[in-house]
C-alpha cells in the first residue's frame, strides 16, 4: 500500500497531529538526538507489524520501546536498584537499557520479538519528549530507515528513504548526536550491546567493569547483522593512504587531500554528529560501483561507535 507521507513541523500544532496518527495506529518519524526514529504505538500489534514492513526489518530483530521517562519505564521492565541509578544519572540521553520485561507490560510480543526482556530508552529530545508526552504511552521506534541501510540524521534522509510507506515525518532539525543510541544490557552483569552515544566510559564510572556482548553474527541474540549501515559504494576502513579512484574521507588535521572530512580537528563528538550525513555525500561522490575509504579514527568515547558503524558498513553485503 502507498501512503501520502505528511511534512509535518516541530510546532505544537505539528505534534499534535503526529500524536492523532500514532493513537490510530499510523506510523511517524519523530526526531530524537541520536537519530531519527520510526515510531509507532507500541502496545498496538498492527502498528508494530508495519514498522517492521515499512522498513523491510526481519521481525526477529527487536525493538526499542521509548519512554517519557522513568515512571514510564517501570511499567515496562523489572529496575532493580542498579537499573534506577543508571537511568536517574543518564536519563534523557542515548542510553538503552535492557531489562527484564514485565509480565504486565501490555507491548505488543512483537516489539521484543518474543523475548523476555525489553530495550528502554527515554530520549532527551524536546520534540521526542512532547511527542512522547501527547501520545501519552510507550512507543516503538528503530531508526528510521530501510533495513539494513545508513541511519536517517535529517528529515530529508528519512523523506528519501521512506516516503510512501510512512504516514508522517515530523522535521526537528539535524540530529546532534548523530550515532544511535548506546544499549547496556542490565539483565544480569552489565553488558555493551551495542556501542553509541553515551561512551562506555561513562558507565564504567558508574558500574565498573562492562562485560562486552552482541554478535552480530547471531541475529537472534539481537544486536545487528554484520552488513548494516550500508552506502552504495564499497567501503575501506583506516585508510592512511587512499587509492586513486576512493573517495577519502579523513578524521584529524593528518588527512592532506581528503575529499571530506569527520572532523577536521580531529574532534569525536563532532565526528559522531557528521558520520551518516558524510556516508551519504561520500557515496553520491563515489558515484555507482566506486569506492570510499575512511581514515583511522580512534576507539575510544565516541569512537567506538563511529568504528562500529563503519566496521559494519564495510562488512560484506548479504
Ligand atoms: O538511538 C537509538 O537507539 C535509535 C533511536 C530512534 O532511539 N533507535 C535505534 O533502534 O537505533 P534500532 O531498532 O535501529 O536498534 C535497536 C537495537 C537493535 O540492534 C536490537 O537488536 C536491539 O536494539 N534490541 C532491542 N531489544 C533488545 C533486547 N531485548 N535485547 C537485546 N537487544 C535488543
Ligand atoms: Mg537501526
Amino acid at each position: 500500500m502507498i501512503l501520502i507521507t505528511q511534512d509535518l513541523m516541530a510546532s505544537d500544532e505539528g505534534v499534535a497531529r503526529a500524536a492523532a496518527i500514532l493513537r490510530a495506529g499510523g506510523l511517524v518519524a519523530m526526531p530524537t538526538e541520536t537519530v531519527y526514529g520510526l515510531a509507532g504505538d507500541a502496545r498496538n500489534g498492527t502498528a508494530v507489524a508495519q514498522i517492521f514492513a515499512a522498513k523491510a526489518r526481519p521481525t526477529f530483530n527487536p525493538l526499542i520501546a521509548h519512554v517519557t521517562g522513568l515512571e514510564m519505564a517501570e511499567t515496562l521492565a523489572v529496575f532493580d536498584d542498579r537499573a534506577r541509578a543508571v537511568a536517574a544519572a543518564l536519563w534523557p540521553g542515548a542510553l538503552t537499557l535492557v531489562l527484564p520485561l514485565r509480565s504486565d507490560a501490555g507491548l505488543s510480543p512483537l516489539v521484543t520479538a518474543g523475548l523476555s526482556t525489553v530495550a528502554i530508552r527515554c530520549p532527551a529530545h524536546p520534540v521526542a519528549q512532547a511527542l512522547l508526552r501527547a501520545f501519552g504511552g510507550p512507543l516503538a521506534a528503530p531508526s528510521a530507515n530501510p533495513s539494513g541501510r545508513v541511519s536517517p540524521t535529517r528529515a530529508d534522509h528519512v523523506r528519501a528513504g521512506l516516503t510512501g510507506r510512512i504516514d508522517a515525518v515530523l522535521d526537528g532539525g539535524p540530529c546532534t548526536v548523530g550515532v544511535e543510541s548506546t544499549i547496556l544490557g542490565l539483565d544480569g552483569a552489565p553488558t555493551l550491546l551495542r556501542p553509541g552515544g553515551v561512551p562506555l566510559e561513562a558507565l564504567e564510572a558508574m558500574l565498573g567493569p562492562i562485560c562486552m556482548g552482541g554478535d552480530a553474527h547471531k541475529p537472534n541474540a539481537p544486536g545487528q547483522l554484520a552488513s548494516h549501515y550500508a552506502p552504495e559504494a564499497g567501503v575501506r576502513l583506516a585508510v592512511t593512504a587512499p587509492q586513486a579512484d576512493e573517495v577519502w574521507v579523513g578524521f584529524g588535521p593528518g588527512c592532506k587531500g581528503a575529499a571530506l572530512s569527520l572532523s577536521p580537528g580531529g574532534d569525536l563528538i563532532e565526528a559522531a554528529a557528521a558520520l551518516f550525513q558524510t556516508l551519504r555525500d561520500a557515496d553520491a561522490l563515489a558515484g555507482p560501483g566506486g569506492r570510499i575509504a575512511f581514515a583511522p579514527v580512534p576507539e575510544s568515547g565516541l569512537g567506538r561507535a563511529i568504528n562500529d558503524r563503519l566496521r559494519r558498513a564495510a562488512a560484506p553485503r548479504n
